[in-house]
């Protein structure tokens, strides 16, 4: 018995192993239904009685520094596949990676903010429209190319059910709701059907103004745009408007500013004329408020209409507008420090 325990003594001891396979087979050897320790137990009965409690001391011992083996084996091997692994436990959790406002998001609130501080209210509309709200109650004529398959994105075969190519359409939707005085600004997704480019894209967004109250005056559209072009981009801006076309307003005008890269004195982004065009405006056609029961005789208004993807573009110097799509990390981060 005494050669037996010290056998497998020596065997516990110079055991080792590497694997969780290796040592769940050693643990069977040796403490296994019929391992070599489970062995020494029953063969125990048969020790003379005065011998019995030194043996069992031994072999108590013996089963104990095998249990201990076999935990130091197991701890070792975990140590280190932990160290293997590319999971560390013991760095901290910081910095947290926070994500940056989108560019056009952050335009977008700062013309809510400027607007907002003189009065108006922002309203929405649908996306897909019909021909009424996006082309006929604006004064477009039957013929205007506007509505030519080019430009406008039809639903189905019904050229009544159409993806809204401007949100001109927000300014009808609102007179039909509200009676006058109105002055809201109207955000929302536009769509076109134009080749995407650096340039152009066939989804954009636009920000619609609309004032109507009695003794609105050309004057009046002119200091709100001024005020709000100092608003966004610094008051060394200047603005000019130029005379323009659109079939809901009268006279019309493009509004370009005083290019904030080179102060006006002309380079690549203001292709050396010192101006940038920023929105389309005017004076609300009096066949638009007739065409919504607003009395033209007693109210007059202005409106304005802009690309978001442009001001964003100037303000911020983006040079191809599918960057705004692609959310492409490197892009967006770095409008991070801008809140
Ligand atoms: N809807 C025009 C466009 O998409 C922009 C525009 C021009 C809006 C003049 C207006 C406006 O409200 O008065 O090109």
């Amino acid at each position: 018995m005494h050669d037996k325990i010290e056998e497998i003594k020596k065997e516990i001891e110079s055991f080792s192993a590497d694997t969780a396979k290796a040592i769940e087979d050693f643990r069977i050897h040796v403490l296994g239904k019929k391992g070599k320790i489970t062995q020494l137990f029953s063969d125990f009965r048969s020790v003379p009685n005065e011998q019995k409690k030194v043996i069992g001391l031994h072999i108590n011992n013996l089963k104990n520094a095998a249990l201990d083996k076999i935990q130091q084996l197991k701890e070792q091997i975990e140590g280190s596949s932990e160290q293997k692994s590319d999971f560390d436990l013991t760095l901290p959790p910081y910095p947290y990676n926070f994500g940056s406002r989108h560019p056009l998001s952050l335009v977008k609130q700062e013309l809510y903010d400027i607007f907002g501080s003189l009065g108006f209210k922002i309203v929405e509309g649908p996306e897909i429209e019909d021909d009424w709200h996006v082309f006929s109650s604006l004064n477009f004529p039957d013929e205007h190319p506007a509505r030519d398959m080019q430009d406008t994105f039809f639903i189905e075969s019904n050229p009544d059910v159409i993806l809204r190519t401007h949100t001109s359409s927000v300014q009808v939707r609102t007179m039909e709701q509200q009676k006058p005085p109105i002055r809201v600004i109207c955000p929302g997704r536009v769509f076109r059907n134009e080749a995407i480019s650096a340039r152009a894209h066939c989804i954009f967004h636009q920000v619609e103004g609309l004032y109507i109250d009695k003794n609105v005056s050309f004057a009046d559209l002119k200091q709100t745009l001024l005020y709000f072009a100092k608003e966004l981009f610094g008051n060394d801006v200047k603005i000019r408007l130029r005379p323009s076309y659109f079939p809901f307003t009268e006279p019309s005008a493009e509004m370009d500013v005083s290019c904030n890269l080179c102060s006006g004195k002309g380079c690549g982004v203001c292709k050396y004329t010192g101006w940038l065009e920023i929105l389309g405006c005017g004076m609300v056609d009096p066949n638009v408020l007739e065409f919504n029961n607003i009395d033209s005789s007693t109210y007059t208004g202005f409106a304005f209409g802009m690309g978001i993807e442009r001001i964003a573009m100037l303000k911020y110097q983006v040079k191809d507008l599918r960057l705004y799509f692609e959310n492409d990390t490197r892009f967006l981060d770095q409008f991070k420090s801008v809140l």
